[in-house]
């Protein structure tokens, strides 16, 4: 590879890339992997990964993506919005189509395809115009058989909408009738929030739920070492261990912080404790700007007053210390935390005891109160 070029790949701190390389994780890849070698209908093959805002949803659903190919999977992979239905299908008929280059049929029909798909993936026109998505993946899936090809469905930003309530109900069918169907959603923790009552939260709760939380910083360790050593740049231990723990474990701020590592360091040079400083300087401000802030914004005044109040407690704090902080009586300050749980940005590691979800937040609210 070019040696520009590698260095511009080693971190790319953008939401929704494919990293050069996925880190940790293994379990919960393997869990779904593994899915999708049980029967039709396992429960493994319908997962919910949850985290928050840089926590490595989306990299996760490419990884998957990825593994799944290999595994003999045809992948559909879109972001939920109302035409996902139909986006579903159109990923299904592109990716699938290399399977199908000398197949001259047509799904149910009579007409060419007329979007450079094969024919083998084409509907006719009759089956376009009457057919809805369950009927179409059913045929879908059958032609895949054929090839013996399953179909996964990925589905990043998952939430609560009149598309999501058809393709889980379409999903259940296909199920019911064998098809050999996976399906993976990625959220924000609020996706499935508790107030809402609706059948697609049913579906969301019935299936398998991961929560994704912070990566292994001796996994981050071992890839900063070995990208540094890549291009030549020297890293001493120091500032290696330094680096790594820096991120907490946070996938985001691993990016940020190696690729301004690179930023402030000369070619073939070496990172000083003072490009670590500004490194690190430079990771937080696109931490605040790109996390904290979407995170804090939705949120109610009370529940930002909350949340100061754990943060002037250190970040950790007993439900009691917090109450008399607030200066609140028992029961009044239980919704913020349920809410604040939910969305996963404060947890509750032992009863009575509350912490911050995300790394860094806390020293974030304590110099913003
Ligand atoms: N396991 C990982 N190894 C290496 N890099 C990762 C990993 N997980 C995430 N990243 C990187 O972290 C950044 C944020 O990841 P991603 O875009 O997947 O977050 P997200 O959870 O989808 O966030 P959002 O909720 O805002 O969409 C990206 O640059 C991504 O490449
Ligand atoms: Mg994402």
């Amino acid at each position: 590879m070019n040696k520009r070029v590698e260095i511009y790949s080693l971190f790319q701190p953008t939401f929704g890339n494919r990293p050069l390389q996925y880190i940790g994780r293994n379990d919960v890849i393997e869990q779904f992997m593994a899915g999708l070698r049980e029967p039709v209908g396992s429960r493994n093959r319908c997962t919910l990964f949850l985290g928050q805002r840089g926590m490595g949803k989306t990299a996760l659903l490419l990884e998957l993506s990825d593994r799944a190919q290999d595994a003999g999977y045809v992948v559909a992979r879109v972001t939920a919005h109302e035409g996902m239905p139909q986006a579903i299908i159109e990923q299904f008929q592109l990716n699938g189509s290399k399977f199908f280059n000398d197949d001259k049929r047509k799904l149910t029909g009579v007409s060419a395809g007329a979007l450079g798909f094969s024919l083998g993936l084409t509907f006719s026109e009759a089956a376009e115009r009457q057919y809805g998505f369950r009927a179409k993946m059913s045929l879908l899936c059958d032609r895949l058989a054929e090839k013996s090809k399953g179909a996964l469905i990925l589905i990043d930003e998952v939430r609560t909408s009149a598309a999501m309530r058809e393709v889980a109900a379409a999903y259940q069918e296909l199920v019911g009738d064998r098809k050999n169907i996976a399906i993976a959603m990625a959220g924000l923790p609020h996706a499935v929030s508790s107030v809402l009552n609706d059948s697609v939260l049913t579906f969301l709760n019935r299936a398998v739920k991961v929560e994704l939380g912070l990566i292994s910083t001796q996994l981050i360790r071992a890839y900063y070492e070995r990208a540094f050593r890549s291009i030549d740049i020297k890293a001493s231990d120091e500032v290696l261990d330094r680096a790594a723990l820096s991120t907490r474990g946070f996938p985001y701020l691993m990016q940020l912080i190696g690729y301004y590592m690179i930023q402030y360091t000369p070619e073939g040079g070496t990172v000083t404790d003072d490009v670590m400083n500004k490194a690190e300087k430079a990771a937080m401000k696109d931490l605040e700007d790109n996390v904290f802030k979407p995170i804090l914004s939705p949120l109610s005044d009370n529940d930002r007053l909350f949340l100061q109040a754990l943060a002037r407690c250190g970040g950790t704090a007993t439900t009691a210390k917090l109450q008399a902080k607030l200066g609140k009586k028992g029961p009044a300050i239980q919704p913020y935390r349920k809410r604040l749980i939910e969305a996963g940005i404060i947890e509750a590691p032992r009863r009575g005891e509350l912490v911050f979800a995300v790394p860094y937040l806390s020293d974030y609210l304590s110099g913003h109160s």
